[in-house]
């Protein structure tokens, strides 16, 4: 939270001027200046920052103030006066209602001129640097390939819904037809709605903490007809109906080869639990990137956008093919051990470490599939591994989860680097204070390049590539 507010007030347009005159409800005209690294457009009025929901840089509009602090105002377009010339007609007829693509009225490659633009700002105001972003590279394909639907039911018939929740609320919106989703996935997420009844599957209310099921989660391979669905429970116990409703999701598509269960009785947030069941078929699907197949289960992490996550480890291993020779390479926050997999062939050697044991299971099971046998999977925790890790490694990659790395894992990075480090990041915040870091320690920075994992979304993927010299050695 921290992190996000200071990316707010380091905007150029600190400091800010409490003023006055801007209150609650009240209307204004502005021009809409640039794109918040929460997808809000930002405005200025009398000295005071407006984010205004739904707006575009370039848009004149009159706005109504809807909630302000002490340096700063959010607002709703009240009209919209001239048109920024990059609004488009959102394809999704859903847009309105569902709060998933936040920027589908922007043109793409303005998308990718606003996450650049984010990405500029992050490593300006939060890193203090002075580096050029280069271009964003765009997403090959319509990207969502893990999809994750909370349920709901309707009051009187009691019918299933399935979808996304409106901006900023929990209220469900039914979603027959996402379009940047296999439409395989919405064809099984239909007809989960449409036997549930049947099978006396109740959707989830959140308020009372009651129903049968709480998410309907899909992994969809990219390379391959294979599809994993996994009924997320709001109970510890399988039922006879559940097993049966499994069975009949399984027999019904050529395309599900597996359906699982997971346990979730908890009140909470997090959608999967650690405890997965498969109840029909395998529980996992195999994807390829490049000519390296991979294992992805339930409870794995696996990037949504596989094409976009190809042109990053394409982008990582010819780095490290053109920069080393017999590279010995430390993959840590591994997932499936997805990177250390795909630059195997050009590696002497890879350490991957990961904390998550199905992850890691399945990485060995890879590494069988695909012949390798110059990777060590260790399943534990990377900040422990990398502090009590003596050899040192030509390449690190670093992939955290969005809040980054501990001051003490970057020491530790750096300690065991005799070259270079490729930080992989999914959060510009995070990884400008990380460079930051890293560079007032005598690293620099070679380049940061952002791809486009989650189009028509404020989020942007960006790998940056570290450098230390010979005394590193
Ligand atoms: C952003 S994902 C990256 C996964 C992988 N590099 C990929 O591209 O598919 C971060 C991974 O770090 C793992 N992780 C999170 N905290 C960890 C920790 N302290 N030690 C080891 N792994 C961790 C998560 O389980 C997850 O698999």
């Amino acid at each position: 939270m921290k992190i996000i507010l200071n990316f707010i007030n380091l905007t150029k347009y600190h400091p800010f001027v409490l003023d006055n005159r801007i209150s609650y409800n009240k209307h204004v005209e502005v021009i809409i200046e640039k794109l918040s690294n929460l997808g809000y457009g930002i405005a200025k009025n009398d000295g005071m920052i407006i984010f205004v929901e739904k707006a575009c840089p370039k848009d004149k509009v009159k706005i109504k103030i809807t909630k302000r602090t002490k340096n700063y105002a959010y607002a709703a377009i009240e009209e919209i006066i001239e048109p920024s010339p990059h609004r488009v007609k959102p394809f999704c007829p859903m847009f309105n209602a569902c709060g998933a693509c936040q920027l589908q009225f922007i043109d793409y490659d303005f998308q990718l001129d606003l996450k650049k633009q984010i990405v500029e700002d992050a490593i300006k105001h939060i890193g203090h640097l002075d580096i050029k972003i280069n271009s964003p590279v765009k997403s090959p394909d319509k990207y969502r390939h893990k999809i994750q639907y909370p349920t709901a039911q309707t009051k009187v018939s009691k019918r299933l819904l399935a979808g996304y929740y409106k901006p900023k609320t929990h209220e469900l919106v039914n979603i027959k037809h996402c379009l940047i989703q296999p439409p395989i996935c919405n064809d099984i997420i239909d007809f989960i709605r449409q036997y549930a009844n049947e099978y006396n599957i109740s959707g989830y209310d959140e308020k009372t903490h009651s129903g049968d099921l709480k998410h309907i989660v899909i992994r969809n391979s990219a390379a391959y007809e294979e599809n994993l669905v996994i009924l997320v429970l709001n109970s510890n116990k399988i039922t006879p109906k559940i097993k049966e409703f499994a069975q009949l999701i399984y027999n019904n598509f050529k395309e599900v080869t597996g359906v699982c269960v997971n346990f979730n009785p908890k009140k909470t947030n997090v959608i999967l639990s650690d405890n997965t069941k498969c109840l029909a078929g395998k529980d996992f699907i195999l994807e390829k990137l490049g000519d390296k197949i991979f294992k992805i289960g339930a409870n794995t992490f696996f990037q949504v956008n596989p094409k976009s996550a190809e042109n990053i480890f394409k982008y990582v291993k010819e780095y490290i093919a053109n920069n080393f020779q017999n590279a010995q390479v430390l993959d840590a926050y591994a997932g499936i051990t997805a990177f250390g997999i795909y630059v195997s062939d050009i590696a002497q050697k890879v350490v991957s470490v990961e904390e998550n044991t199905q992850s890691c299971e399945l990485a060995k099971e890879s590494l069988e599939i695909n012949k390798i046998n110059n990777v060590e999977i260790n399943n534990t925790d990377a900040e422990e591994f990398l502090k009590n890790e003596t050899k040192k490694f030509d390449v690190i990659i670093l992939d955290p989860p969005r809040k980054g790395c501990t001051k003490e894992t970057l020491d530790n990075a750096a300690r065991l680097c005799k070259k270079s480090i490729i930080y992989v990041s999914c959060n510009p915040a995070t990884l400008a204070r990380d460079l930051k870091y890293l560079t007032d320690k005598g690293a620099k920075i070679e380049s940061i390049q952002p791809f486009d994992m989650f189009c028509h979304t404020y989020h942007i993927e960006n790998v940056a590539v570290i450098s230390y010299d010979q005394n590193n050695l």
